[in-house]
C-alpha cells in the first residue's frame, strides 16, 4: 500500500522542478494531486507526464481569485484535502541599493502573502491529521549577496509555521518548511549563469546540486504519516551546504 494512499493533496507551482517531481512521487503513492502553474501548456505538460490521478487548475498563487478558483475546483472534484504543498515561490538576485518597490512586493507577494491565502483557503476543506508543507529555501538561513529580499520572504515561512500550527493542533494538522539547497531545476537554469552554478556546486560537499527527485523524497516524507511525529520544523535537503 502507498504511503498516501487515498489522499487528496494539493501542490502550487506543481508545473514543474521540484513540486511537480513531488506531485508525480505522490500519485504513485496512492495520493489524488491537483496542481497549479500560470502557464497551461506546462501545466498541460505536467498533468501528461504524472499520467492519472491528476488535475491542473491553472492560477497564480499570488492571486486571491485565482486562489478562489483552485480550491472551488478542489472542493467540487474531492471534497476535501489531506496534504497542501505550497511551493510556488520566485527569487530574483538584486544587491542592496538595487533593491525597488516593485521587486519587494513581487517578491514578498508570491512567497509570503501568497503562501499564507493559500493555507488559510485551504483550511475550510482540510481533514483533521493532514499536513502542510511550504517550500522555503537555505537562503533564508544562509547570507547571499543579492538575495536578501527573497531570503526574508523565505524566513516568513517559519515563522508562519509555529503559529498556525499551534492554532491547529485541536485539528492535529502538522506545518512543516521544507528548505531545498541549490537544486537542478528549470527555475535555477533561468537565475543561475554558469559560474554562479559552478560557485554552489562547491560549496555543497558532494559538489552536485539536488535533484527534484531527492526533494519529492522528503516532501512525502512531511506529507505522510511516517512524519507524524515532526511537526513545526525547518528542514534543510540540501547536502550539507548550509552545515558547513
Ligand atoms: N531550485 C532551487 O535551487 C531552489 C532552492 C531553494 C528554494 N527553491 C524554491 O522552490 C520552489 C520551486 O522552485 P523550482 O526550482 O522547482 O522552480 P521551477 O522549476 O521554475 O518551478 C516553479 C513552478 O512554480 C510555478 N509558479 C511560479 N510562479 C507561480 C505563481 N505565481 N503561481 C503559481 N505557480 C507559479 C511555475 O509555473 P508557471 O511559471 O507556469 O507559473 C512552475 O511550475 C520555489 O518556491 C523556489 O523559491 C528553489
Amino acid at each position: 500500500m502507498g504511503k498516501l494512499e487515498g489522499k487528496v493533496a494539493v501542490i502550487t507551482g506543481g508545473s514543474s522542478g521540484m513540486a511537480l517531481a513531488s506531485a508525480k512521487r505522490f500519485v504513485e503513492e496512492g495520493a489524488y494531486v491537483f496542481i497549479t502553474g500560470r502557464r497551461q501548456e506546462a501545466l498541460d505538460e505536467a498533468v501528461k507526464l504524472i499520467g492519472r490521478n491528476v488535475t491542473g487548475v491553472r492560477g497564480d498563487a499570488a492571486n486571491l481569485d485565482d486562489l478562489d478558483r483552485l480550491f472551488d475546483t478542489v472542493k467540487r472534484e474531492k471534497g476535501e484535502i489531506d496534504v497542501l504543498y505550497a511551493s510556488a515561490g520566485m527569487g530574483e538576485g538584486v544587491p542592496l541599493g538595487e533593491i525597488t518597490e516593485q521587486h519587494f512586493d513581487a517578491t514578498f507577494n508570491l512567497n509570503a502573502r501568497g503562501t499564507l491565502f493559500t493555507v488559510q483557503k485551504a483550511l475550510p476543506l482540510f481533514n483533521d491529521g493532514g499536513s502542510i508543507l511550504m517550500t522555503g529555501s537555505v537562503a533564508s538561513i544562509k547570507g547571499f549577496p543579492g538575495y536578501s529580499v527573497y531570503a526574508a520572504s523565505k524566513a516568513t515561512l517559519h515563522a508562519f509555521a509555529r503559529g498556525w500550527l499551534n492554532e491547529l493542533k485541536g485539528r492535529n494538522i502538522r506545518v512543516n518548511v521544507l528548505h531545498p539547497g541549490p537544486t537542478a531545476t528549470p527555475m535555477q537554469d533561468q537565475v543561475l549563469t554558469e559560474e554562479a552554478k559552478q560557485m554552489f556546486e562547491s560549496l555543497i560537499p558532494r559538489g552536485k546540486m539536488g535533484r527534484s527527485e531527492e526533494i519529492a523524497a522528503v516532501a512525502l516524507f512531511l506529507a505522510s504519516d511516517d512524519s507524524s511525529f515532526v511537526n513545526g520544523v525547518e528542514l534543510s535537503v540540501d547536502g550539507g551546504f548550509s552545515a558547513i
